[in-house]
């Protein structure tokens, strides 16, 4: 038994655009991402038993549809290894948001797996795993931000300065594939692209938000309580406001409280460098 202690931190997105598609249907990204002080965390078991996932969310699968479960089958398939894990995961980010969480988790796993089990993997090969898992895995698997293209699996290292933020989100999940998908219908009809190009942009920012309006008004909010920019990360529906400073941030916070819907979540933090 050999027990090990992970920490997997969100995301957001400053920028998602779409720049293609594959012919397996999976959409080409050129995304600028960078992670944020709100993790989850997981204590791991290292046993000879079988799997077990214990979780302190009461929606999320615990069987084979959980991302970790895929994680485990994955290593023992391609390591020949006969190994069971026990997980008390820690869920802090909210789930389906946009915010990769679950991702994250994959990421920090696949990292603490291949060091407890000795395996010496290549960065290379952790990647070419991480991406069969989920898109945004790869980018969990290093630190810092980056931007990210490909559909999640070629990084680049950015720089980015630490920046103080508000996220909000109505409380509510959104389905990735159902996100991607409404972005291929309005694709058919779409008009030419808009020449100026915006510091903050999210391509999937123009399907999610007509359709739940509820995200405008969450935008607005934020603008209105002192963020320089507004944007929805990822496919949504969390969106964030970033601030000149955590005075700044701090007074939007508490002006939000005042003012926002109690099934909504929200949450104050800043960007990891
Ligand atoms: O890889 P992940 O689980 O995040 O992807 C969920 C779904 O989102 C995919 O099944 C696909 O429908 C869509 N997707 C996409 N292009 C990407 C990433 C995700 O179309 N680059």
């Amino acid at each position: 038994m050999s027990i090990f202690h992970l920490k997997a931190p969100g995301k957001i997105n400053l920028r998602l655009k779409i720049t293609g598609q594959r012919e397996d249907g999976y959409h080409l990204l050129d995304m600028v991402m960078v992670k944020v002080d709100l993790a989850d965390e997981m204590v791991c078991d290292l046993t000879d038993g079988d799997i077990q996932i214990v979780s302190n969310e009461a929606v999320l699968p615990v069987d084979e549809r959980n991302i970790l479960w895929k994680v485990i089958d994955c290593i023992r398939k391609e390591s020949e290894k006969s190994f069971g894990v026990t997980i008390q995961l820690t869920k802090r980010i909210p789930i389906a948001a946009g915010m990769g969480g679950g991702s994250s988790d994959a990421a920090a796993l696949l990292l603490g797996l291949n060091d407890q089990l000795g395996l010496g993997w290549s960065h290379e090969k952790l990647i070419s795993i991480g991406v069969r898992i989920g898109s945004d895995v790869p980018f969990f698997l290093v630190s810092g931000a980056q931007r990210v293209t490909g559909v999640g699996e070629i990084l680049e290292p950015v720089s980015v300065s630490s920046m103080p933020l508000i996220l909000m989100n109505p409380g509510f999940p959104l389905s990735t594939p159902d996100v991607y998908r409404w972005y291929d219908e309005w694709a058919l009809t779409a008009p030419a692209p808009d020449a100026k190009s915006l510091p903050l942009e999210n391509d999937l920012e123009k399907v999610v938000l007509p359709r739940i309006p509820v995200l405008e008004e969450i935008r607005r909010k934020l603008d209105r309580s002192g963020a320089l920019g507004s944007l929805m990360s990822g496919s949504g529906p969390t969106v964030f406001g970033t601030y000149p400073s955590t005075e700044a941030r701090d007074r939007g916070y508490n002006s939000l409280l005042k003012e926002i819907d109690p099934k909504w979540w929200i949450w104050s933090g800043t960007t990891l460098t």
